[in-house]
């Protein structure tokens, strides 16, 4: 198969590193799956396996395709062993410092031709950039969670990324079966940036007793036609990941008043009340099941 990147890795095996990867490995290349927990990357590929096998169980993939998919993708526990990839995907903690070591690090191992790829929700992509020798190579490359369901990517360039870099990019997420948008680098991009006045703006609402929240999620899905709800959404992506988002957003905007987090998701987050991963958000899950919590 001519795939744009052949050998990929994708650091980070949490929620998007694994949809990544396997968007990857379907649209052909040889892909690395890699985390600094002990055991993580093992656990994302053993889930990606189960998932596929459940495809081939309902005849949507045949033994054939399954296998190949299997065989194509393969945790590593060292960063050395990402030598070969002509791109690397990151998809770790949503965190400027953390992520700037992690691509001096990248640097020094792959060729570099290696395209190194970002997938910030909210960061500078410049400022990641800033960590390299060649700041040219490095792009944001932004999916959506499920990745394998939410078909668009946000390919974002940086002050100094070269366009050849975004125009492979935007190609590889057509093989994935994605559809790519290019964005400017702004805090939060498009999706992120519009998706303030969703989520912010739904806590506003909660938090002056407008509404409760459940009221809220129902109304924005039967009128407005959403297919989730601001709290359905915020429960889906973990309060440890959206509300730091959400912080980022507010100062890289110079504290505009219109991006200003909420106490109601900070002090949720405090309690660990962080969404579907910890079985208890806005709703509980005490079977993956949602419910309305009490
Ligand atoms: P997650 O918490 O599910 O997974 C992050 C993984 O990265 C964990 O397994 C962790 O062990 C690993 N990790 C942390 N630091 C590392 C390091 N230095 N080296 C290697 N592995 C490391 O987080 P999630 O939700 O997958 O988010 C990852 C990134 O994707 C963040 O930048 C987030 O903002 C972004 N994002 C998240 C979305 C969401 O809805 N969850 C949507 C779009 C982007």
């Amino acid at each position: 198969m001519n795939v744009n990147f052949s050998k990929i890795a994708v650091v980070g095996a949490g929620a998007m590193g694994r949809g990544i990867a396997q968007m990857a490995a379907q649209a052909g290349s040889e892909v690395l799956l890699v985390d600094s927990m002990p055991g993580a990357a093992e656990r994302g590929l053993a889930a990606l396996a189960e998932q596929w096998d459940k495809l081939h169980a309902k005849g949507r993939l045949d033994a054939a395709e399954r296998d190949g998919l299997v065989s194509r993708i393969r945790a590593v526990t060292t960063m050395q062993e990402l030598a070969a990839c002509d791109l690397v995907i990151e998809a770790i903690i949503e965190d400027l410092e953390v992520k700037r070591q992690l691509f001096r690090e990248l640097e020094t191992i792959v060729a570099p031709t290696a395209v190194l790829a970002t997938n910030t929700s909210s960061l500078s992509v410049t400022a990641i950039a800033r960590a390299l020798q060649h700041p040219g190579r490095c792009a944001g490359f932004h999916f959506f969670n499920p990745v394998p369901l939410m078909k668009v990517v946000e390919v974002v360039a940086g002050f100094k990324t070269e366009p050849e870099v975004c125009t492979r990019l935007a190609d590889y997420a057509g093989q994935m079966g994605h559809k790519a948008v290019q964005a400017r680098d702004t805090p939060g991009f498009i999706v992120n940036h519009a998706g303030r006045g969703y989520g912010t703006e739904a806590l506003r609402i909660v938090g002056e007793g407008v509404a409760d929240f459940a009221t809220v999620d129902r109304i924005l899905k039967d009128q407005a036609g959403f297919r989730l709800g601001p709290f359905e959404l915020l429960d889906l992506t973990g309060l440890d990941v959206s509300h730091p988002v959400m912080e980022s957003i507010y100062h890289q905007y110079y504290e505009e008043p219109r991006f200003r987090p909420s106490v109601i998701t900070a002090q949720r987050l405090a309690a660990g009340a962080l969404g579907r991963k910890t079985g208890e958000g806005f709703y509980r899950y005490p079977d993956g099941a949602m419910q309305q919590a009490p």
